[in-house]
């Protein structure tokens, strides 16, 4: 081969907002089953929000009996945004069916952005501590970040949000409903007071299942909500990443323009309508977590040494009052329990807990008892 000189170095070109970022890559359970010379299958893994149950009998019949492999999928998954209709009671005009919630709020990120030519949207509101994606996608997006953290009590801080309003420049603000990692729900008086700002309020009801609270039928009435819901939690299909958004009808123009053709693969959509079509079995499930979740939160709260907060989603977010979250990863993970740790600023000594089958729950929260019980005499 010749000897040639390349007239560009490609990694020194990747863009900067990249090299800023994260990997996400959390480790996947084998490995981790590896890691702690534990079988897979007796670990707890109590660490994303999943549904300890699974897909609905319906879901599961539904794929296997699925036969189109070959063929490619509905691009606008035509039959599963009608039943979504149904079930979220709005008309189908204002749903989009997408890839997980996650594609979702890229989407409406690259549908906001600022074009060459300016216009668009370049800010973006995060209220921490929520879901780490919004902020993440704000920085793929080349947009602004502005930051409001939520207060004492994990509301959103609505001076502080108005505050930054107040120059009358429009930006897009992120809220979860329930939030993540705290599980509590946004009321209805600061809803209305977000959306009366120049705001577009993205309301993110990932968990609304657990709190039989959505806001979905607003939309129709209201020119900038925007509701992103999932099948990933309630339906147990985390892993077909199937999610939705509930759009003002005037944006669906452009939104079906921007996204990916195939964004939602044929089981995904196969076993969405499958949940749908036999709701009533997926939702026992989710009044099951929630009667678990209750039960599992007096449990908690009656641990000394852990701060327990009430949750209206399908986890529980605790802060530790002694020891710290190494040592009670070290502790938890020797009994094949996976939690989730945060460990940073605000969320130093915090974790969060998702709600499992009653038994694992007893079991996660012995081990957490004996480890605060531990932690108070050392
Ligand atoms: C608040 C919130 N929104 C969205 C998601 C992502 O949902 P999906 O699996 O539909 O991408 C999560 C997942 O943990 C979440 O916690």
């Amino acid at each position: 081969m010749e000897d040639s000189q390349t007239l560009i170095s490609p990694t020194d070109l990747v863009g900067d907002r990249v090299r800023g970022l994260q990997e996400y890559a959390p480790e996947p359970l084998g490995e981790t089953a590896q890691r702690l010379g534990l079988p897979p299958e007796s670990l707890i893994k109590a660490d994303a929000n999943e549904n300890p149950y699974g897909p609905t009998p319906a879901a599961l019949r539904a794929l296997a009996a699925y036969d189109s492999y070959h063929r490619y999928p509905d691009p606008v998954s035509r039959r599963l945004a009608a039943r979504i209709a149904e079930y979220v009671g709005v008309p189908q005009e204002h749903i989009l069916v997408a890839n997980g919630s996650d594609e979702l709020i890229d989407l409406i990120l690259r549908l906001f952005r600022p074009g060459r030519n300016g216009g668009g949207i370049a800010e973006i509101i995060d209220c921490p501590p929520t879901f780490g994606m919004y902020s993440f996608y704000g920085a793929t997006n080349d947009m602004s970040v502005v930051s409001v953290p939520r207060l004492e009590d994990y509301q959103l801080d609505m001076q502080g949000i108005a505050a930054i309003c107040s120059d009358q420049r429009p930006r897009i603000l992120f809220a979860a409903s329930p939030n993540n990692p705290d599980g509590r729900l946004l009321d209805s008086d600061s809803l209305n007071a977000l959306l009366g700002l120049p705001l577009l309020v993205v309301l993110d009801e990932a968990y609304v299942e657990f709190a039989a609270c959505s806001r979905s039928t607003w939309v129709p009435e209201r020119e900038n909500l925007i509701v992103l819901r999932t099948f990933s939690k309630w339906a147990g299909l985390a892993g077909l990443r199937v999610g939705y958004g509930i759009f003002p009808s005037a944006l669906m123009p452009s939104l079906w323009r921007l996204k990916s053709p195939y964004n939602v693969n044929g089981p995904a959509q196969t076993a969405a309508l499958a949940t749908l079509e036999s709701a009533d079995e997926a939702l026992a499930r989710v009044r099951r977590i929630v009667s678990d979740r209750e039960a599992f939160y007096l449990r908690l709260e009656g641990i000394s040494g852990l701060r327990v907060f009430p949750s209206q989603a399908n986890y529980i977010m605790c802060t530790l009052q002694s020891g710290t979250l190494a040592e009670l990863k070290e502790h938890m993970e020797a009994r094949g329990i996976l939690l989730r740790y945060y460990g940073q600023g605000r969320l130093e000594s915090t974790l969060r807990i998702s709600v499992d089958t009653p038994e694992r729950n007893e079991t996660i929260a012995c081990a957490l008892a004996e480890f605060v019980a531990g932690a108070r005499t050392r």
